[in-house]
């Protein structure tokens, strides 16, 4: 007879599910088996997407990205539940309503290539018009799935909610699935989206921000600026947005970001460009900044991009005195 361990699921909202797991099955699979969708992406340790705390137990992970969580997260009990196999009685705390996950994956939604342009080096703008208008929070992500392809890949709108389109900024990785199909795609191509996903959204907070991103990374605080900057009914806190990219070529929508920096008050915008010389711009990386911003204690930290440069920008924050676990981190692999 399979041996079955008691699991418990606590998520933000303050509701509790307690599954029964055999003894080393995977916590995502059995919970998919019991009716929970838990928040995945790349489903095997790779994207960070999945994380969760472990409050109490102990669980086997299996093989993972270390860049995705790294052995400090992983000491103080951070895990990847998509890679988490389950062997004794644990219980593990979500960053997400159970809503979220009791609710089924709704149907794809149709959609189609409206627009296709390269903006900078290697990153290209990608609009598709989705037919209905689409609700999301500033900052979540859509899976893209190309009809007629195996390919399904997730990528944050920089749009603000609320339209029949959504607008993304894609780095085209050499030898990428998702890369190649886009390099040849043309207006009019079909493609399938997901429901909006995430849990790195604005938080609507009464203290300053500070948003870093990483070279397509920004996309998701364009969403977030571009809808702050139209809810001109209520005033928005101190917000510090620091771009890092490597060359003045790769950076992306910076007359718009210009444009809105003037436009509402308290909003700051620097940036760090690793591989050019330019008396305006800090050479170097983004997270190098963080230590000179003079950053109020309550700041709350958002980084978007590469896994090397999130992981960078917790370890400034906290090092400028800012709490570790209270950084928002969405990784781009
Ligand atoms: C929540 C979230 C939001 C994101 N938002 C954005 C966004 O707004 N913009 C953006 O640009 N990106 C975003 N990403 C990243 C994006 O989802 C993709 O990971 C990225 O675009 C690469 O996809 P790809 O299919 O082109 O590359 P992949 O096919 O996934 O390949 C990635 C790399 O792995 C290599 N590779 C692939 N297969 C193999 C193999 N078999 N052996 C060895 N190497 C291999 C490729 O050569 C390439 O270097 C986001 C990711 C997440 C998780
Ligand atoms: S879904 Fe778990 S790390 Fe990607």
């Amino acid at each position: 007879m399979t041996t079955t361990i008691p699991v418990t699921l606590l998520f933000s909202d303050g509701v509790s599910r307690r599954l029964q797991v055999p003894c080393g099955h995977n916590l995502v699979e059995s919970a998919t088996a019991s009716g929970l969708n838990l928040l995945t992406d790349c489903s095997n340790g790779h994207c960070g997407t999945c994380t969760a705390q472990l409050v109490s137990g102990n669980v086997d992970l299996q093989a993972y990205d270390p860049s995705v969580l790294p052995d400090e997260d992983r000491d103080v009990g951070v895990v990847l539940p998509c890679v988490c196999s389950i062997t004794g009685p644990c219980a593990i705390e979500f960053p997400y309503d159970s809503t979220e996950a009791m609710t089924e994956e709704p149907e794809p939604m149709p959609a189609e290539v409206t627009a296709l342009d390269q903006v900078a080096s290697e990153i290209v703008r990608l609009e598709l018009a989705i037919g209905k208008k689409i609700v999301f929070e500033p900052g979540q992500y859509v899976r893209i799935h190309p009809l007629g392809t195996e390919v399904s890949r997730s990528y944050s709108m920089a749009n603000a909610p609320g339209t029949d389109r959504l607008e993304f900024f894609v780095r085209l990785v050499p030898g990428g699935a998702f890369s190649s199909w886009l390099a040849n795609a043309k207006i009019g191509d079909a493609v399938e989206i997901s429901a909006p996903h995430g849990t790195f959204f604005l938080r609507h907070e009464n203290r300053p921000r500070l948003f870093v991103a990483g070279g397509t990374g920004l996309a998701p605080f364009l969403s977030m600026l571009r809808t702050t900057s139209v809810e001109s009914t209520t005033p928005q806190p101190r917000t510090t947005v620091v771009i890092g990219a490597r060359t003045h070529g790769h950076l992306i929508a910076m007359d718009e970001l210009e444009q809105l920096r003037a436009s509402m008050p308290g909003v700051a915008i620097h940036v760090a460009v690793e591989q050019d010389d330019d008396p305006a711009t800090h050479r170097g990386y983004p997270t190098d900044l963080i230590a000179r911003l003079q950053l109020d204690a309550d700041t709350r930290v958002y980084l978007c991009g590469p896994p090397p440069m999130v992981e960078a920008g917790r370890s400034a924050a906290e090092s400028a005195g800012l709490p570790r676990k209270e950084v928002l981190c969405e990784r781009f692999t």
